[in-house]
């Protein structure tokens, strides 16, 4: 995309993808507080939210994670062409439906939430890992079944490297550089 381009008040989906316990749910939620607090309407769709509702009933086979990554995208895909700024955090562990949702919604971005899956496994926010390692859930992403990590993502965030404020404010600041919002602080400049 091209800088300079500006695109305020379009739609656009702002996906996260990575391990469980990475952070995409914290990172969402400060981006969230921000995009609304700078005026944008925003909507999140986080996988653990979905598959209580939109997804209910869904395994985590393959063929059912990749149908509940392309029922988010479709949502997605309608709330971003109506000018709403779309905050995806779902594993999506598989490039093939990742990449087919990319072709659907034109306004996309997309941010790879990366941790060692020791340092998500060490975190166990919701004591799954914990679970996972002794058999207990199988097919769990990292530990017994494959996450493909992007190839060439918008953005790159380490939350093991890094505070999940400032995780956010990169996210923040990519979409400025993709004119979706405008950098802060310009206006009194102008
Ligand atoms: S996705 O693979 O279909 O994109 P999604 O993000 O919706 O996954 O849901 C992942 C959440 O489901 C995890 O954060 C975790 O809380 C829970 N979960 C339960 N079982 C599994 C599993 N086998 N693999 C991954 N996550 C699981």
């Amino acid at each position: 995309m091209m800088r300079n381009e500006t695109r305020y008040g379009r739609g656009f989906t702002l996906w996260f993808t990575g391990l469980s316990g990475a952070g995409k749910s914290t990172i969402a939620e400060i981006v969230e507080k921000e995009l609304q607090e700078r005026g944008v309407k925003v909507e999140a769709l986080d996988g653990d939210i979905v598959r209580t509702n939109l997804s209910k009933g869904l395994t985590f086979s393959r063929e059912d994670r990749d149908t509940n990554v392309l029922r988010i995208g479709f949502v997605a895909n309608l709330l971003t062409r109506n000018g709403v700024g779309v905050i995806v955090s779902a594993i999506s562990p598989f490039k093939e439906p990742r990449d087919e949702v990319r072709r659907q919604i034109v306004d996309f971005v997309e941010v790879f939430v990366d941790a060692p899956l020791e340092v998500c496994a060490e975190r166990d926010v919701k004591g799954l890992y914990k679970k996972a390692y002794s058999g207990e859930i199988a097919q769990f992403t990292g530990v017994s079944d494959p996450y493909e990590a992007p190839a060439a993502p918008d953005l790159h965030v380490h939350t093991d490297q890094e505070e999940p404020h400032e995780s956010a404010q990169r996210v923040i600041e990519k979409l400025e550089f993709f004119g979706y919002l405008r950098p802060q602080g310009v206006e009194a400049y102008n």
